[in-house]
Protein backbone atom coordinates (compact mmCIF):
# COMPACT_ATOMS: atom_id res chain seq x y z
CA UNK A 1 0.00 0.00 0.00
CA UNK A 2 1.36 3.26 -1.44
CA UNK A 3 0.92 6.45 1.27
CA UNK A 4 1.47 9.62 0.44
CA UNK A 5 2.92 11.59 4.00
CA UNK A 6 2.41 15.52 4.69
CA UNK A 7 4.05 17.27 7.36
CA UNK A 8 4.18 20.66 7.72
CA UNK A 9 3.85 20.99 12.13
CA UNK A 10 7.14 23.28 11.65
CA UNK A 11 9.03 25.31 9.60
CA UNK A 12 10.00 22.10 7.84
CA UNK A 13 7.69 21.70 4.67
CA UNK A 14 8.24 17.79 3.94
CA UNK A 15 6.09 15.05 1.78
CA UNK A 16 7.14 10.61 1.21
CA UNK A 17 5.81 8.05 -0.16
CA UNK A 18 5.89 4.87 2.31
CA UNK A 19 5.28 1.36 1.15
CA UNK A 20 3.40 -0.78 3.62
CA UNK A 21 4.52 1.41 6.42
CA UNK A 22 8.10 0.59 6.47
CA UNK A 23 10.05 0.79 3.14
CA UNK A 24 11.32 4.68 2.19
CA UNK A 25 10.67 5.34 -1.40
CA UNK A 26 10.62 9.36 -1.44
CA UNK A 27 11.92 11.48 1.40
CA UNK A 28 11.48 15.30 0.46
CA UNK A 29 12.50 18.16 3.03
CA UNK A 30 12.47 21.56 2.50
CA UNK A 31 14.07 23.88 5.04
CA UNK A 32 13.50 27.27 6.04
CA UNK A 33 16.39 27.57 8.17
CA UNK A 34 17.74 30.26 6.30
CA UNK A 35 14.76 32.45 6.84
CA UNK A 36 14.65 32.19 10.66
CA UNK A 37 18.45 32.36 10.93
CA UNK A 38 17.90 35.84 11.02
CA UNK A 39 15.89 35.73 14.05
CA UNK A 40 17.83 33.50 16.36
CA UNK A 41 14.35 30.97 16.19
CA UNK A 42 10.95 30.65 14.22
CA UNK A 43 8.71 33.10 13.48
CA UNK A 44 5.76 31.31 13.36
CA UNK A 45 3.85 33.76 10.74
CA UNK A 46 6.83 33.46 8.39
CA UNK A 47 7.02 29.92 8.86
CA UNK A 48 3.69 29.55 7.77
CA UNK A 49 4.11 31.82 4.24
CA UNK A 50 6.89 29.47 3.72
CA UNK A 51 4.83 26.62 3.79
CA UNK A 52 2.01 27.60 1.70
CA UNK A 53 4.84 28.57 -1.22
CA UNK A 54 6.80 24.73 -0.88
CA UNK A 55 3.91 22.51 -0.17
CA UNK A 56 3.23 21.71 -3.96
CA UNK A 57 6.51 21.42 -5.36
CA UNK A 58 8.13 19.58 -2.19
CA UNK A 59 5.01 17.20 -2.82
CA UNK A 60 4.88 16.70 -6.69
CA UNK A 61 8.98 15.75 -5.83
CA UNK A 62 8.17 13.16 -4.01
CA UNK A 63 5.48 11.60 -6.10
CA UNK A 64 8.27 11.74 -8.95
CA UNK A 65 10.94 10.55 -6.82
CA UNK A 66 8.70 7.47 -5.79
CA UNK A 67 8.90 6.30 -9.24
CA UNK A 68 4.93 6.45 -9.27
CA UNK A 69 1.66 7.93 -10.43
CA UNK A 70 -0.71 9.87 -8.84
CA UNK A 71 -2.98 7.02 -9.46
CA UNK A 72 -1.06 4.60 -7.47
CA UNK A 73 -1.24 6.27 -4.21
CA UNK A 74 -3.90 4.76 -1.87
CA UNK A 75 -4.16 6.87 1.43
CA UNK A 76 -3.01 10.71 2.07
CA UNK A 77 -1.25 10.48 6.32
CA UNK A 78 -1.08 13.78 7.21
CA UNK A 79 0.02 15.79 10.75
CA UNK A 80 -2.70 17.27 12.22
CA UNK A 81 -1.61 18.41 15.46
CA UNK A 82 0.61 18.86 17.65
CA UNK A 83 2.71 21.92 15.91
CA UNK A 84 2.19 25.73 15.13
CA UNK A 85 -1.19 26.38 13.79
CA UNK A 86 -0.50 28.38 11.21
CA UNK A 87 2.07 26.14 9.44
CA UNK A 88 0.00 22.80 10.12
CA UNK A 89 -2.96 23.93 8.21
CA UNK A 90 -0.93 24.31 5.21
CA UNK A 91 -0.63 20.62 5.40
CA UNK A 92 -4.01 19.63 6.54
CA UNK A 93 -5.76 21.40 3.10
CA UNK A 94 -3.21 20.14 1.03
CA UNK A 95 -3.89 16.66 2.34
CA UNK A 96 -7.77 17.57 2.32
CA UNK A 97 -7.32 18.63 -1.63
CA UNK A 98 -5.64 15.47 -2.77
CA UNK A 99 -7.68 13.08 -0.93
CA UNK A 100 -10.22 14.79 -2.84
CA UNK A 101 -8.64 14.90 -6.26
CA UNK A 102 -7.80 11.55 -5.67
CA UNK A 103 -10.57 9.90 -3.99
CA UNK A 104 -8.51 8.28 -1.39
CA UNK A 105 -8.87 8.33 2.23
CA UNK A 106 -6.95 10.48 4.29
CA UNK A 107 -5.39 9.46 7.75
CA UNK A 108 -4.61 12.20 10.75
CA UNK A 109 -1.95 11.62 12.25
CA UNK A 110 0.14 12.76 15.38
CA UNK A 111 3.22 14.18 14.82
CA UNK A 112 5.15 13.36 18.06
CA UNK A 113 3.85 9.80 17.47
CA UNK A 114 5.32 9.45 14.13
CA UNK A 115 8.86 10.83 15.18
CA UNK A 116 8.38 7.70 17.54
CA UNK A 117 7.35 5.02 14.79
CA UNK A 118 10.48 6.95 13.13
CA UNK A 119 12.30 3.98 14.17
CA UNK A 120 10.37 1.72 12.21
CA UNK A 121 11.29 2.89 9.01
CA UNK A 122 14.04 1.65 6.54
CA UNK A 123 15.85 2.57 3.19
CA UNK A 124 15.78 0.66 0.44
CA UNK A 125 18.39 -1.89 0.82
CA UNK A 126 18.09 -2.19 4.44
CA UNK A 127 17.80 -5.35 6.77
CA UNK A 128 14.57 -5.88 8.02
CA UNK A 129 14.37 -5.56 12.02
CA UNK A 130 11.41 -4.45 14.04
CA UNK A 131 12.47 -2.55 17.54
CA UNK A 132 11.94 -5.52 20.19
CA UNK A 133 9.45 -4.78 22.40
CA UNK A 134 7.88 -3.72 25.29
CA UNK A 135 10.51 -1.01 24.38
CA UNK A 136 11.11 2.68 26.11
CA UNK A 137 11.10 5.69 23.91
CA UNK A 138 12.93 8.62 24.91
CA UNK A 139 11.30 11.28 22.74
CA UNK A 140 12.94 14.40 22.70
CA UNK A 141 12.42 17.26 20.00
CA UNK A 142 12.26 20.89 19.71
CA UNK A 143 8.99 21.29 21.68
CA UNK A 144 8.64 18.13 23.41
CA UNK A 145 10.75 15.55 26.00
CA UNK A 146 8.79 12.92 26.66
CA UNK A 147 9.87 8.84 27.87
CA UNK A 148 7.30 6.60 27.04
CA UNK A 149 6.63 2.93 27.42
CA UNK A 150 5.74 1.23 24.05
CA UNK A 151 4.40 -2.48 24.58
CA UNK A 152 2.71 -2.81 21.11
CA UNK A 153 3.81 -0.65 17.91
CA UNK A 154 1.63 2.80 17.73
CA UNK A 155 0.69 2.61 21.75
CA UNK A 156 2.52 4.73 24.25
CA UNK A 157 2.66 5.30 27.92
CA UNK A 158 4.09 8.62 29.08
CA UNK A 159 6.05 7.32 32.16
CA UNK A 160 7.96 11.19 32.58
CA UNK A 161 7.66 14.52 31.02
CA UNK A 162 10.20 18.04 30.91
CA UNK A 163 8.10 20.30 33.25
CA UNK A 164 9.90 23.52 31.48
CA UNK A 165 11.80 23.39 28.97
CA UNK A 166 11.97 20.87 26.20
CA UNK A 167 15.33 19.30 25.46
CA UNK A 168 15.71 20.85 21.53
CA UNK A 169 14.53 24.25 23.30
CA UNK A 170 17.25 23.64 25.95
CA UNK A 171 19.82 23.25 22.82
CA UNK A 172 18.60 25.92 20.80
CA UNK A 173 18.25 28.77 24.09
CA UNK A 174 21.77 27.46 25.43
CA UNK A 175 23.26 28.28 21.84
CA UNK A 176 21.84 31.93 21.85
CA UNK A 177 23.64 32.40 25.17
CA UNK A 178 26.63 31.66 23.86
CA UNK A 179 26.31 33.38 20.39
CA UNK A 180 26.50 30.19 18.13
CA UNK A 181 23.69 29.81 15.44
CA UNK A 182 19.91 28.32 14.94
CA UNK A 183 19.05 25.21 14.99
CA UNK A 184 21.17 24.98 18.61
CA UNK A 185 21.44 21.78 18.75
CA UNK A 186 23.36 21.07 15.83
CA UNK A 187 25.67 24.22 16.46
CA UNK A 188 26.55 23.36 20.02
CA UNK A 189 27.13 19.77 18.96
CA UNK A 190 29.69 20.87 16.57
CA UNK A 191 31.27 23.08 19.10
CA UNK A 192 31.61 21.03 21.05
CA UNK A 193 34.22 19.02 19.59
CA UNK A 194 37.24 18.63 22.03
CA UNK A 195 35.62 20.21 24.48
CA UNK A 196 36.31 19.80 27.97
CA UNK A 197 32.73 18.38 29.23
CA UNK A 198 33.60 18.80 32.75
CA UNK A 199 35.07 22.02 32.65
CA UNK A 200 32.06 24.24 33.79
CA UNK A 201 29.44 22.69 36.17
CA UNK A 202 25.90 23.05 35.21
CA UNK A 203 22.96 21.62 37.22
CA UNK A 204 21.23 18.03 36.70
CA UNK A 205 17.98 18.58 37.94
CA UNK A 206 17.17 15.36 40.07
CA UNK A 207 13.31 15.83 40.27
CA UNK A 208 12.81 13.68 43.78
CA UNK A 209 13.83 10.65 41.86
CA UNK A 210 11.09 10.61 39.62
CA UNK A 211 11.13 10.18 35.65
CA UNK A 212 10.37 13.92 34.56
CA UNK A 213 13.01 16.71 33.35
CA UNK A 214 13.63 20.47 34.12
CA UNK A 215 15.96 22.41 31.79
CA UNK A 216 15.25 25.84 33.00
CA UNK A 217 17.98 26.18 35.64
CA UNK A 218 20.63 25.39 33.24
CA UNK A 219 20.09 28.85 31.19
CA UNK A 220 20.86 30.64 33.94
CA UNK A 221 23.53 28.36 34.83
CA UNK A 222 25.06 28.80 31.49
CA UNK A 223 24.41 33.03 31.71
CA UNK A 224 26.44 33.49 34.44
CA UNK A 225 29.30 31.04 33.15
CA UNK A 226 29.37 33.56 29.91
CA UNK A 227 29.30 36.68 31.53
CA UNK A 228 32.71 37.06 32.58
CA UNK A 229 33.66 36.53 28.50
CA UNK A 230 31.06 39.27 27.40
CA UNK A 231 32.62 42.74 26.30
CA UNK A 232 31.45 45.77 28.04
CA UNK A 233 28.86 47.57 26.95
CA UNK A 234 27.06 45.01 24.61
CA UNK A 235 23.71 45.27 25.90
CA UNK A 236 20.77 43.99 24.14
CA UNK A 237 19.50 47.11 21.24
CA UNK A 238 17.29 47.53 18.74
CA UNK A 239 13.29 48.06 18.56
CA UNK A 240 11.68 45.68 21.01
CA UNK A 241 8.43 46.41 19.95
CA UNK A 242 9.00 45.61 15.81
CA UNK A 243 7.31 42.86 14.82
CA UNK A 244 9.92 41.04 13.92
CA UNK A 245 13.18 42.17 15.89
CA UNK A 246 16.31 40.87 14.97
CA UNK A 247 18.47 38.54 16.79
CA UNK A 248 21.94 40.23 17.40
CA UNK A 249 23.90 37.59 18.39
CA UNK A 250 26.05 38.33 22.27
CA UNK A 251 29.45 39.82 22.11
CA UNK A 252 32.33 38.33 23.96
CA UNK A 253 36.07 38.67 24.30
CA UNK A 254 38.10 36.35 22.10
CA UNK A 255 38.87 33.73 24.97
CA UNK A 256 35.51 32.91 25.57
CA UNK A 257 35.98 29.15 25.87
CA UNK A 258 33.58 28.09 22.99
CA UNK A 259 34.42 24.27 22.93
CA UNK A 260 34.28 23.73 26.87
CA UNK A 261 31.18 25.97 27.61
CA UNK A 262 29.65 23.66 24.43
CA UNK A 263 30.95 20.32 25.68
CA UNK A 264 29.52 21.48 29.36
CA UNK A 265 26.47 22.42 28.61
CA UNK A 266 25.78 19.53 25.96
CA UNK A 267 27.39 16.66 28.59
CA UNK A 268 24.50 18.78 31.19
CA UNK A 269 21.02 17.88 29.16
CA UNK A 270 22.47 14.57 27.73
CA UNK A 271 23.20 13.11 31.25
CA UNK A 272 19.64 13.55 32.38
CA UNK A 273 18.34 12.42 29.38
CA UNK A 274 20.34 9.09 29.38
CA UNK A 275 19.63 8.94 33.09
CA UNK A 276 16.35 8.42 33.02
CA UNK A 277 16.04 6.34 29.98
CA UNK A 278 18.49 3.73 30.87
CA UNK A 279 16.41 3.90 34.85
CA UNK A 280 13.02 3.74 32.65
CA UNK A 281 14.61 0.68 30.97
CA UNK A 282 15.53 -1.60 33.81
CA UNK A 283 12.48 -0.62 35.75
CA UNK A 284 10.16 -2.00 33.10
CA UNK A 285 12.74 -4.69 31.98
CA UNK A 286 12.23 -2.71 28.56
CA UNK A 287 14.21 -5.27 25.28
CA UNK A 288 14.70 -1.85 23.66
CA UNK A 289 15.72 1.72 24.31
CA UNK A 290 14.89 4.06 21.35
CA UNK A 291 15.34 7.87 20.97
CA UNK A 292 13.37 9.78 18.59
CA UNK A 293 13.04 13.54 17.42
CA UNK A 294 15.66 16.42 16.47
CA UNK A 295 17.62 15.68 19.29
CA UNK A 296 17.91 11.85 18.39
CA UNK A 297 20.57 13.15 15.89
CA UNK A 298 22.96 14.33 18.81
CA UNK A 299 25.82 11.88 18.57
CA UNK A 300 27.20 11.99 22.53
CA UNK A 301 22.90 11.60 23.54
CA UNK A 302 23.57 8.18 21.88
CA UNK A 303 27.21 7.23 22.89
CA UNK A 304 25.94 8.42 26.92
CA UNK A 305 23.08 5.80 26.57
CA UNK A 306 25.25 3.10 25.31
CA UNK A 307 27.76 3.70 28.28
CA UNK A 308 25.05 3.76 30.64
CA UNK A 309 23.33 0.09 29.21
CA UNK A 310 26.69 -0.98 29.37
CA UNK A 311 27.65 -0.11 33.38
CA UNK A 312 23.87 -0.62 34.41
CA UNK A 313 23.10 -3.76 32.99
CA UNK A 314 24.74 -7.60 32.25
CA UNK A 315 25.63 -8.42 29.07
CA UNK A 316 22.40 -10.72 28.78
CA UNK A 317 19.77 -8.62 30.03
CA UNK A 318 20.81 -5.10 28.48
CA UNK A 319 18.57 -3.39 26.21
CA UNK A 320 19.54 -2.49 22.54
CA UNK A 321 20.35 1.00 21.98
CA UNK A 322 18.57 2.61 18.51
CA UNK A 323 17.82 5.51 17.16
CA UNK A 324 16.51 6.33 13.52
CA UNK A 325 18.73 7.24 9.96
CA UNK A 326 19.71 10.78 10.69
CA UNK A 327 17.07 11.95 8.12
CA UNK A 328 14.27 10.15 9.74
CA UNK A 329 14.97 11.84 13.54
CA UNK A 330 14.46 15.68 12.31
CA UNK A 331 11.04 16.41 11.38
CA UNK A 332 10.37 14.52 7.76
CA UNK A 333 7.17 12.91 6.45
CA UNK A 334 8.21 9.66 5.94
CA UNK A 335 7.66 8.94 9.53
CA UNK A 336 3.59 10.67 8.84
CA UNK A 337 3.10 7.96 6.29
CA UNK A 338 4.63 5.28 8.10
CA UNK A 339 2.52 5.67 11.34
CA UNK A 340 -0.44 6.64 8.66
CA UNK A 341 -0.10 3.18 7.52
CA UNK A 342 -0.74 1.78 10.70
CA UNK A 343 -3.32 4.00 11.82
CA UNK A 344 -4.76 2.74 8.31
CA UNK A 345 -4.80 -0.41 9.31
CA UNK A 346 -6.37 0.14 12.90
CA UNK A 347 -9.60 1.80 10.82
CA UNK A 348 -8.33 5.71 11.46
CA UNK A 349 -9.76 8.43 9.18
CA UNK A 350 -9.52 11.70 8.30
CA UNK A 351 -12.75 14.55 8.23
CA UNK A 352 -13.19 16.96 5.76
CA UNK A 353 -14.38 19.15 8.32
CA UNK A 354 -11.38 18.51 10.89
CA UNK A 355 -9.48 21.67 11.66
CA UNK A 356 -5.66 21.15 12.27
CA UNK A 357 -4.78 20.52 16.30
CA UNK A 358 -1.80 22.71 17.85
CA UNK A 359 -1.80 21.31 20.99
CA UNK A 360 -2.86 17.30 20.97
CA UNK A 361 -1.56 15.48 23.87
CA UNK A 362 0.64 12.36 22.98
CA UNK A 363 -1.44 8.79 22.88
CA UNK A 364 -4.72 11.14 23.06
CA UNK A 365 -7.81 10.75 20.79
CA UNK A 366 -8.15 14.28 18.51
CA UNK A 367 -11.41 15.64 18.39
CA UNK A 368 -13.17 15.28 14.99
CA UNK A 369 -11.16 12.55 13.62
CA UNK A 370 -13.48 9.63 13.80
CA UNK A 371 -13.27 5.63 13.88
CA UNK A 372 -14.82 4.16 11.08
CA UNK A 373 -14.72 0.61 10.69
O1 LIG B 1 11.96 17.02 15.91
P1 LIG B 1 12.46 18.32 15.42
O2 LIG B 1 13.12 18.37 14.07
O3 LIG B 1 11.33 19.39 15.41
C1 LIG B 1 10.34 19.43 16.40
O4 LIG B 1 9.34 18.68 16.28
O5 LIG B 1 10.57 20.20 17.38
O6 LIG B 1 13.47 18.82 16.52
C2 LIG B 1 14.14 20.03 16.41
C3 LIG B 1 15.08 20.17 17.59
C4 LIG B 1 15.74 21.55 17.66
O7 LIG B 1 15.58 22.07 18.95
C5 LIG B 1 17.21 21.24 17.36
O8 LIG B 1 18.11 22.11 18.01
C6 LIG B 1 17.35 19.82 17.88
O9 LIG B 1 16.13 19.19 17.51
N1 LIG B 1 18.48 19.10 17.25
C7 LIG B 1 19.55 18.68 17.94
C8 LIG B 1 20.44 18.11 16.98
N2 LIG B 1 19.85 18.19 15.75
C9 LIG B 1 18.64 18.79 15.94
N3 LIG B 1 19.85 18.76 19.26
C10 LIG B 1 21.04 18.25 19.65
N4 LIG B 1 21.95 17.72 18.80
C11 LIG B 1 21.70 17.62 17.47
N5 LIG B 1 22.61 17.08 16.65
ZN1 LIG C 1 9.28 17.22 15.16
Amino acid sequence: MNILGIETSCDETAAAVVVDGKDVRSNVISSQIAIHQAYGGVVPELAARGQVTAIMPVIRQAVADAGIDWSEIDAIAYTQGPGLAGSLVVGVNAAKGLALSLGVPMVPVHHLEAHVYANWLRSPGEPAGDPELPAICLLVSGGHTELLLIESVGSFRVLGRTIDDAAGEAFDKGARLIGLGYPGGPAVQKASVGGDRARFALPRADLGGSLDFSFSGLKTALLRAVEPYRLPGDEPKGDPAALFPEHRPPRFRDDLPVADLAASFEEAIVSVLADRAVRAAGEHQAKTIMIAGGVAANRRLREAIGERVATTFGADDAPVVRWPELQYCTDNAAMVAGLGYRRYESGVRGSLEADAYPRWPIGAQPAGTGKRS
